[in-house]
């Protein structure tokens, strides 16, 4: 009997130095860093350059990758196109995975012998930053076609988070200069805040920096995880010396399944059946006798908790007092202690980022899209990794078909 390790629970396939997950720990490290770290103290732009390049950048190379992501963040024409192609009620992974496609083939048009398709490191490494760049553009333009609203255009006196933010909402998530000052001031004092923002513009106000701080948090929770399916499924791409693009793009589309990236959207479809705090227990009876999945609850790798939770839950707690929406944190504690009580399993990231990007004003559907903005720079980490040790990606199988047997003349349409 072969050993089959179902969803290959438990296996290792490789080395990896872009993150450890220590379920034992608890712990989550980004090439070396703890997450929480990262989240508390760094623009999510320094994230993404620590993990495609192993350390945090210098004053000079922020500078240089923040210009080089100005140079980027507006949607380009043919994509633009594209997205318009399809329906509105086309789901937004749908459509990110179509941008995803547009932009990598423009980016690797030309190249006509298929052994150049995968590039080198250094090609590989600018791809990667204009993909990141590009997708925020995306992912807002989504939201806005959607709701029926203009395109906005990118500002560049903002930072890569704060302009993600107003590229989605605009002034709607711009606070009154003064109050603008008085958050920042009072923040100041109390949480070491990322930074997030190069000042105010003539151009717009500020975005709200207490959304923009929970939003790069969230980003930084997200942008990288191991082995996990889409990470994996990328791999499993560039091992065949495929190209960067075209992993990207299975990437997105196994993150897009609710059992992965696809729980943060469900996270809110569970909040709203439940609607408040008081309907938790005889919601829960009913959804655990006919035996469902609660989504953003458990983990494969995580047993007693998810790492990044703690710090994506801080982040929604000053969300739920910055719009004094009290509701949304009882229904979030309601249904985390009848659960953990009842099946001692927990919440995991995508369970307070759900919440969360709906209190910023993200609708349901663009959360899943936001984790991509995010894990494309994890993705893309691994997808190098993979390139630079490669081997093809191969695993057997038990084959539990039919024993031989021969054709003797059968044909269907006799
Ligand atoms: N709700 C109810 N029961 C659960 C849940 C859950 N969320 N998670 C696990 N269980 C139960 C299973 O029913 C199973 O019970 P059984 O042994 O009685 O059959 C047992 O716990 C083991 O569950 P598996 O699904 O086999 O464990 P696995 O390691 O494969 O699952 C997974 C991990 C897929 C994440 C699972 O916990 C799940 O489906 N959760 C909900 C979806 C979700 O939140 N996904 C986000 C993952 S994190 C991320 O992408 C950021």
């Amino acid at each position: 009997m072969t050993d089959i390790k179902k969803g290959l629970a438990g296996v290792t396939v490789d080395e990896t130095a872009v993150s450890k997950v220590n379920p034992e720990t608890n712990s989550l490290l980004y090439r070396g860093y703890p997450v929480h770290e990262l989240a508390a103290t760094q623009p999510f732009e320094a994230v993404a350059f620590l993990l495609w390049n192993g350390e945090l950048p210098d004053a000079e190379q922020l500078a240089a990758l923040r210009r080089t992501e100005r140079e980027h963040r507006a949607l380009p024409d043919d994509v633009r196109a594209a997205i318009d192609l399809l329906p509105t009620s086309a789901h937004p992974m749908d459509e990110v995975r179509t941008a995803v496609s547009v932009i990598g083939a423009r980016e690797t048009a030309g190249i006509s012998n298929v052994m150049d398709a995968v590039g080198t490191p250094e090609e590989n490494l600018q791809r990667s930053i204009r993909l990141w760049a590009q997708l925020p553009a995306v992912v807002a333009y989504g939201q806005r076609r959607r709701r029926g609203q203009e395109l906005i255009a990118p500002r560049d006196d903002l930072d890569y988070a704060a302009n993600f933010l107003w590229m989605t909402f605009g002034e709607e998530i711009c606070t009154p200069p003064q109050a603008a000052e008085h958050v920042e001031a009072t923040e100041a004092a109390s949480v070491p805040a990322p930074s997030t923002s190069s000042g105010s513009s003539a151009s717009g106000g500020v975005p709200d920096p207490v959304v923009v701080d929970a939003f790069t948090r969230s980003m930084t929770l997200y942008a990288e995880h191991s082995f996990n399916a889409s990470t994996f499924t990328a791999r499993v791409i560039a091992s065949t010396l495929s190209d960067l693009f075209s992993a990207v793009v299975g990437a997105i589309g196994a993150l897009k399944g609710p059992l992965h990236g696809g729980a943060n959207e469900a996270v809110l479809h569970v909040f709203d059946e439940i609607g408040t705090a008081g309907n938790v227990v005889p919601w829960l009876d009913a959804a655990l006798a006919d035996k469902r999945k609660i989504m953003g609850f458990g983990h494969r790798v995580y047993k007693r908790g998810d790492s990044r939770v703690p710090t994506m839950k801080a982040a929604l707690d000053t969300l739920v007092a910055h719009y004094d929406r009290p509701d949304v944190a009882e229904l979030y504690d309601a249904l985390e202690s009848e659960f953990v009580a009842r099946k001692g399993i927990y919440p995991n990231l995508d369970y307070p980022s759900g919440p969360a990007y709906a209190l910023m004003g993200f609708d349901t559907l663009t959360f899943t899209p936001l984790f991509v903005a995010s894990r494309v720079t994890g993705w893309t980490a691994h997808i190098r990794e993979q390139q630079a040790a490669n081997a093809l990606i191969r695993p057997l199988s038990e084959y539990v078909g039919p024993d031989e047997r021969h054709i003797d003349g059968y044909v269907a349409d006799a």
